[in-house]
């Protein structure tokens, strides 16, 4: 199974085993991995679920819609040109050892 490293504001590191076709948020928040706190469950509405997502991955994740690009302007800790929003992230093959760091703060 896929695996994703998630790193905590502390610098702490989580690995977990992802499902393909699960979302990041998803996975993280049945974890309870705080930092993803998902409030809106993937509806693109709430932007809580803000992460930075390493920079060789990037090719290999899926576009950002529209509406991810909107949401993104609303993220608490401001956009970075790596920033994504993790409910888009569905896990992928390609995505086996991903490394995103969590977003401080998401509120
Ligand atoms: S969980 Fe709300 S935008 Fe991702």
């Amino acid at each position: 199974m896929p695996k994703v490293t998630f790193i905590n504001p502390d610098e702490s590191r989580v690995e977990l085993d992802v499902p393909v076709g699960t979302s990041l948020m998803r996975a993280a928040t049945a974890h309870g991995i705080e930092g993803i706190v998902g409030d809106c469950g993937g509806g693109l509405t709430c932007a809580t679920c803000h992460v930075l997502v390493e920079e060789t991955f990037l090719p290999d994740t899926p576009p950002i819609t529209p509406n991810e690009e909107q949401m993104l302007d609303f993220t608490a800790m401001g956009r970075q040109p790596n920033s994504r929003l993790s409910c888009q992230l569905v896990m992928t093959e390609a995505l086996d050892g991903l490394v995103v760091r969590i977003a401080d703060p998401q509120l």
